[in-house]
């Protein structure tokens, strides 16, 4: 029996439970059943059927509210009308592909690039974050002329054969490449060390030993700046700094995956690797880039993308249509006009320091770290041996969600509250936020 996913298999539905669902959910999840691949999971024990949303809340067929303390596809907030109306403009007067002379995926190329540091010079697009990654580990084993691909211990990059097989949170149902190693992620309230940054990049070290040992050229380390599936792990400044000398030393290359972190979501930042004071070789983009609309891109170096785009041709299909450009354009045109970037740091600093003074009173939350809205709280049975409780956070999900709020868990114990609302999220929502997480833990006596 493989082992099951934590991103996928922790909080699920499981048909044995169809039993206590009301009539109507029941039929809708059968109908599913007969009709959709097995592969599929949904949320909750009682999965939720949302038929609308605004901002950071949504409704339900039955029209009860939730705050959405989840999605960064929807991250400006769930159909942000700045984003519906450049789409509606867009798709009267033209949708079609790349190759055909365009405006608005150089318009936005040029803006893209300004978001970026100098040296990260060209872009391309496609429409999923697992494409966008894929693409990067053929353009890093181009450059490098090496295999091997260093991924954390729970990452998750994507859905397609190279990226599932650097995805070990997909579970060990699905085999990782005879060239992925695992590296364990800087989980600094879990490792002993009082250099994080130090003991990581030997962590890269000793993966680049092992896949030599095994006659495998290193091509790069991929990781997701904020380390999302390992469990929320923000860092410190220039944390990975070291980690990066070692991968350039050893010929690779730094791909940072900004599906999770990108666009403005860590306040502090615009770009998850900008906290960290990088310039990754590399950076993918995906979900909140569209808000809603399936874009995704890649920004490169231009040496190391020539290393590919000069002897492989690329095209997809639907990879930097001019709708998906405008939803795009939209998008950062909003974070702007809104301050969203600014917003998500302030905001999310008053939730961090709420959800802080929780764990005073709360001995089940061992640990809470974030930046901006992107915040993890770590649950334990016992904060002296910081013992994961993933059973506990379990029954909290379900119980924040009975008092309407929305969540999910992340890291290899499944034990890590992922606290990450759309940037619509404001001060207003604090209290039921916070409310619902002390009255939950309160409920079960922890
Ligand atoms: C960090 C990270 N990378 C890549 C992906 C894959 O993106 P997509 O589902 O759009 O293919 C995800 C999706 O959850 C992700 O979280």
């Amino acid at each position: 029996m493989p082992t099951r996913s934590t991103i996928m298999d922790t909080n699920s539905y499981r048909p044995e439970e169809a039993g206590e669902l009301d009539a109507g959910t029941r039929e809708l999840i059968e109908r599913r059943e007969r009709v959709l691949g097995e592969s599929y999971r949904l949320f909750y024990r009682s999965p939720v059927h949302l038929v609308r949303g605004e901002g950071a809340h949504l409704w339900d067929a039955e029209g009860r509210r939730y705050l959405d303390m989840y999605n960064n596809v929807a991250s400006l907030g769930h159909c942000h009308p700045a984003v519906i109306d450049a789409v509606d403009r867009q798709m009267r007067m033209l949708n079609t592909h790349t190759r055909y002379v365009h405006e608005t995926i150089v318009d936005y190329s040029e803006r893209l690039l300004a978001t970026m540091p100098a040296e990260l010079g060209k872009a391309m697009y496609m429409c999923t974050g697992s494409e966008a990654n894929d693409l990067a580990m053929r353009v890093a084993r181009a450059f490098s002329g090496g295999e091997g691909i260093l991924v954390t211990r729970e990452a998750y990059h994507g859905t397609s054969d190279l990226t599932s097989g650097a995805s070990p949170a997909l579970g060990s149902g699905q085999p990782l490449a005879a060239t992925t190693r695992i590296i364990e992620a800087p989980d600094a309230y879990r490792v002993d060390t009082d250099d994080i940054g130090h003991w990581f990049a030997d962590q890269v070290r000793s993966g680049i030993a092992d896949l030599e040992l095994s006659g495998i050229r290193f091509a790069g380390l991929m990781i997701d700046s904020i380390f999302s599936s390992d469990g929320v792990l923000p860092g410190t400044r220039g944390m990975l700094r070291e980690a990066v000398e070692v991968v350039h030393a050893a010929g690779g290359v730094l791909i940072a995956d900004e599906v999770q972190p990108g666009f403005g979501r860590t306040g502090e930042s615009f770009w998850g690797f900008g906290r960290h004071g990088l310039v990754p070789d590399l950076v993918t983009l995906g979900k909140p880039m569209g808000n809603g609309i399936p874009v995704s891109g890649l920004v490169a170096r231009p040496e190391v993308l020539a290393a590919f785009s000069d002897s492989i041709p690329y095209f997809n299909t639907f990879g930097g249509n001019p709708v998906s450009m405008a939803a795009a354009s939209a998008v950062l045109d909003t974070i702007q006009s809104e301050g969203l970037q600014q917003h998500s740091a302030e905001v999310g600093a008053e939730l961090l320091a709420a959800y802080a003074d929780l764990a005073d009173r709360h001995p089940a939350i061992g640990d809470v770290r974030g930046a901006g809205l992107f915040i993890g709280c770590e649950l334990v049975s016992d904060p002296a041996t910081k013992q994961p409780d993933r059973g506990l956070a379990l029954a909290v999900l379900e119980e924040l969600r009975s008092r309407g709020v929305l969540t999910s868990v992340a890291g290899p114990h499944g034990n890590v509250l992922k606290l990450r609302p759309p940037l619509a999220f404001d001060r207003g929502d604090i209290d039921w936020a916070v409310g619902a997480l002390d009255d939950s833990l309160t409920a079960l006596g922890a």
